[in-house]
This record gives structure tokens, C-alpha cells and sequence, in this order.
């Protein structure tokens, strides 16, 4: 199975499956002489951690991050880091109806009929434990960009939107939901429990926001900032559309009211009275917020029967029995802030390279 890398000169590929003994990720072309330890990489792993609410998968995974290569006496080297977690809370016989039968909107049919042979403890490959790798990367990127403030949390949950006016920034890591709006809390609370209780599962959409990044970062044509941010969620599971800035609302528009008017900054730059573009232009950042929203569709495994075939090709049903997130909308925030981070570092050190 190739095509397990991603960026282009912060590059990093993952490796492992849900039930293996470890998962981790090699970080390749990260600067020389940046201070990091596990203590850097632990923090993030904590905020995606499975099994820290009823809300989220009961799976429990200390997710421990160890450093195995590339730091010395505290600070990277230039060489390639590598990282392991270990999987210690697997439970492979809560996939035995898995085996048998394709679980629709999950990746055992497609897995199949590529490989012809899959792993489907957990969902192997597929599984979302491989995002654990991604976190562990997007801690050294934020490193690489110590200019930019990251921001992710939940816009909303099936129909339950949160209230933009209610926005509390420092609210978001105080509830299981990574929701800026407390008075939201009690309505998902609500919402999930009782999604989980049905045996069913709801979709969410998640923003992200970053902060300090200077005019310039992106390239035309085939690296611009938007269309490497768009690829970088889309690799994320379950993740079924992308909105950069006002993303598909710029369709009801018009060229006035879309505008992001322009006018002379009193210390000598660019003032901007609007951020519809979401801080990018002609695929280069403009310095102002660089903002997307991820989409992720409800979790596939749940316990309603749903019409499936057998490997075999026979009709059957299946309920998927086993700990799964009823909502990875809310487990994706991490993900998502992440992949932020690790595209940013890279198109930084592109920037570097070619302009110094
Ligand atoms: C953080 C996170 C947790 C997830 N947990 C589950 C889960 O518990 N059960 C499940 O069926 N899918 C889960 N998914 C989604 C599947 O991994 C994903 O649907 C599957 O790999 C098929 O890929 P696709 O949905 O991108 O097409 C999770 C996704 C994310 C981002």
C-alpha cells in the first residue's frame, strides 16, 4: 500500500493500523536546532485521545508519544523524526461480523476490491487511529510556525449550529464538544447521548482558523495554499467537503459584497475590511486569517441494521457492534487543527526556498 506520505519539503508518513502493536509517523526535512521533547507532542495527543467522554468512543488509549529518532540533547537534528504510539485497548473479536460482511460508507468494500485482502480488526488502515500519527507530525509543525495562532472547534452538530455572537474562544477546551459556545453544550449533550443510544450516528462541521500567517505563503499553480489545505482535510477519515473562507456561500454573492476592500494600514501595510477569501488570494496567503471549514459525514458504523453484502457477494444485514464515535466530527478538531499546522509549515519552508 503506497501513497502514505504527505507535504513537500515538511513531509511525513504514517504508518500502522488500529490493532497493530504501535502506530506512529516519520517527519522528514523538519529544520535543524528546534527544541522538542514529548513533552511538546503529548498535549495534542491528550486533546484527541478516544474514551475521555461518553460523547466519544469508549476505546481507551493512554496514545503516548515516543520520539525515537531525530533529536539530540533536546533539539532536532535535520534528520527524520520518528515517532510510535503504542495501541494497548484493542479488541479484535468486536469486528467479527466486520470480517464477514461490508460495513456501507466504510472502507472494508473498497479496501477489498482494490488489495483483495484486508486487515479488518478495528478497521486496519482505515481506521481513525492513524489520525493519532497526524497529531503527533502537526505538534512539530506548530513548531516550524511559531507566528501563527491555531483555532479549531465545532460550528455544528446534525442541526444544531452554534451562535457566532456567543463566541468564547478559551470555552472550547472546557467541554467535550471543543464548542465555543457554552449555551451550545447542553443542546449536543443532548443530541449525541441520544444518537448514541439509538445505536445511530450524526455528521458535524468543524472550523479552523489561522492567525499570523504573513502575506506571501502558497504558490501558483499546483501548491497553492488553498488547494493544499483542501487536499490536507480531505485525507482526513470521513471528511466529505472543504470550504475555504466563505467556501459556497461566495455563490450568493455578489463581486461588491464578496470584496475584501483594501486600504492603506497606518505602519505601512494593507488594512482589509473583510475576509471572504479567507486570507488566501491567487493561491498566496494575504496575512490575513487563513480560514476553511471541514465537513465530516456521520460515523458508518452503527448499530441500526443496514442492507450489506457478504465478502462472498450474499444480501445480509449488519449492525456494527464494537466502541465507535458516535459523532467524529468532534475527535476531528484535533485532526483538523493539525493538518492546518502541518500545511502551513511546509508552504512556509517552500516560501523560504524560493524567496528567501
Ligand atoms: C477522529 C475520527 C474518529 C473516527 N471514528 C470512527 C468510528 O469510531 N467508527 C467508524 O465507523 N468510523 C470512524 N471514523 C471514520 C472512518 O475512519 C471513515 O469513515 C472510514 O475510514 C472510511 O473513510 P471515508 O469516510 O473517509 O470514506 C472516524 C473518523 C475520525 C476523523
Amino acid at each position: 500500500m503506497s501513497w502514505n506520505t504527505f507535504g513537500r519539503f515538511f513531509r511525513f508518513t504514517t504508518w500502522g493500523e488500529s490493532h497493530g502493536p504501535a502506530l506512529g509517523v516519520v517527519v522528514d526535512g523538519c529544520p535543524p536546532g528546534i527544541a522538542l521533547g514529548e513533552e511538546d507532542i503529548q498535549p495534542f495527543m491528550d486533546a484527541r485521545r478516544p474514551g475521555q467522554s461518553k460523547y466519544t468512543t469508549q476505546r481507551r488509549e493512554a496514545d503516548e508519544v515516543r520520539i525515537l529518532s531525530g533529536v539530540f540533547e533536546g533539539r532536532t537534528t535535520g534528520t527524520p523524526i520518528s515517532l510510535m504510539i503504542e495501541n494497548t485497548d484493542q479488541r479484535s473479536k468486536d469486528y467479527s461480523e466486520v470480517a464477514k460482511a461490508y460495513r456501507p460508507g466504510h472502507a472494508d468494500y473498497t479496501y477489498d476490491a482494490k488489495y483483495g485482502f484486508r486487515d479488518y480488526r478495528g478497521g486496519g488502515r482505515s481506521s481513525a487511529r492513524e489520525t493519532a500519527a497526524r497529531v503527533a507530525a502537526g505538534a512539530i509543525a506548530r513548531k516550524v510556525i511559531p507566528e501563527v495562532t491555531l483555532t479549531a472547534f465545532v460550528e455544528q452538530i446534525g442541526e444544531v449550529a452554534i451562535d457566532h455572537a456567543r463566541f468564547d474562544r478559551e470555552a472550547i477546551a472546557r467541554n467535550p464538544f471543543f464548542c465555543p459556545d457554552p449555551e451550545t453544550v447542553p443542546r449536543w449533550e443532548e443530541l449525541v447521548d441520544g444518537a448514541r443510544k439509538d445505536g445511530s450516528s450524526l455528521g458535524a462541521l468543524v472550523a479552523a482558523r489561522a492567525e499570523g500567517v504573513p502575506a506571501g505563503w502558497g504558490a501558483p499553480v499546483y501548491a497553492k495554499l488553498d488547494s493544499e489545505l483542501a487536499a490536507a482535510m480531505m485525507t482526513i477519515n470521513a471528511t466529505k467537503g472543504v470550504e475555504i473562507g466563505d467556501g459556497f456561500a461566495a455563490v450568493t454573492n455578489t463581486g461588491e459584497s464578496n470584496a475584501d476592500p483594501m486600504r492603506p494600514a497606518e505602519d505601512g501595510g494593507v488594512s482589509f475590511g473583510a475576509n471572504h477569501a479567507g486570507g488566501i488570494a491567487g493561491g498566496i496567503s494575504t496575512g490575513q486569517p487563513v480560514t476553511c471549514r471541514v465537513a465530516f459525514k456521520p460515523t458508518s458504523s452503527i448499530l441500526t441494521p443496514v442492507d450489506t453484502i457478504t465478502s462472498e457477494g450474499e444480501a445480509t444485514q449488519i449492525r456494527t457492534k464494537g466502541r465507535h464515535d458516535p459523532c467524529v466530527g468532534i475527535r476531528g478538531v484535533p485532526v483538523v487543527e493539525a493538518m492546518m499546522a502541518l500545511v502551513l509549515a511546509d508552504q512556509k519552508l517552500l516560501h523560504r526556498a524560493q524567496c528567501g
